[in-house]
């Protein structure tokens, strides 16, 4: 009778030391039904409701990297008295009501959501974007894209983020933002660095390889 105490308390334990594991893995990587909720009711409109944005300035989160979406919402907002370093208009009205654990959750649910492949217009544009992806330009000392994008633009979490299949115009906005500075939140200045090497017409180039890329 004593065994049969010992080894139900052992089973009692290890389902506590398992449930903790689950509770911790959940505050770490966010719990992707509490982000839905958070996603269909606010989000859906602009960016549809799996993330698959139809719109070409509302840029497609499906597949995003869960870390890379959180540091993005934290970043549309005012920290510590401190400006915001991303600004969107919009988007800081978006993220004023999100705790940083609404952030983390609504990270998880867009990166469970399978990505819509997309297809360059342009062909002859995307084929001179190509090379500046996956080659940059030796002139203009612009490294390639891929290597911290990924040769398939999945990108490297947690820091790189997804590119691929992402609309052209989003693409180029935010290009063309890093070069005016309007947004800063790069950490290092990397792509402030990258987009300083770059001419409005290879932004225009890679950003329509970008969207067909899968
Ligand atoms: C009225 C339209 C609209 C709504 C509603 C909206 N967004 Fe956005 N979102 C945008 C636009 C436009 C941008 C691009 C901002 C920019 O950089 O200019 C954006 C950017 C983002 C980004 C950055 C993506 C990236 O690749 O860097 C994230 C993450 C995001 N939104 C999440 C959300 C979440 C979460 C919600 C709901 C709480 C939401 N958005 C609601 C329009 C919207
Ligand atoms: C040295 C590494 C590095 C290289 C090379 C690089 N990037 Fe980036 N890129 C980053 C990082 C890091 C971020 C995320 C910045 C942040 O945290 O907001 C980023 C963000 C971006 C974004 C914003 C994505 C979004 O959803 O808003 C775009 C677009 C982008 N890069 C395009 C490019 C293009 C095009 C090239 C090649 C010309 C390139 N990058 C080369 C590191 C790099």
């Amino acid at each position: 009778m004593q065994g049969m105490k010992v080894i139900s308390n052992l089973v009692m334990f290890i389902a506590l030391l398992l449930s903790n594991q689950i509770f911790a893995e959940n505050i770490v990587n966010g719990d992707p039904s509490e982000g839905e909720k958070i996603a269909s009711k606010v989000c859906a409109g602009c960016h549809s409701a799996d993330g698959n944005s139809i719109i070409p300035s509302n840029p497609i989160l499906a597949g995003q990297h869960p870390e890379y979406i959180t540091k993005q919402l934290l970043n549309f907002k005012p920290q510590d008295n401190k400006p915001a370093e991303r600004k969107s208009p919009v988007m800081a009205a978006m993220v004023a009501p999100l705790s940083a654990e609404d952030m983390k959750n609504i990270g998880a649910y867009y990166a469970q959501q399978e990505p819509t492949p997309g297809a360059a217009k342009d062909k002859e544009l995307a084929e001179k974007g190509e090379k500046i992806y996956r080659g940059g330009n030796i002139e203009s000392g612009l490294p390639a894209c891929s290597g911290c994008h990924s040769p398939n633009g999945s990108g490297i979490p947690p820091n790189y983020p997804r590119l691929a299949g992402q609309h052209t115009e989003y693409t180029a906005a935010q290009l063309r933002y890093f070069r005016t500075g309007q947004r800063a939140n790069d950490t290092n200045s990397v792509m402030r660095g990258i987009v300083s090497r770059m001419s409005e017409q290879e932004i225009k180039a890679v950003a329509e390889f970008i969207s067909g890329l899968n």
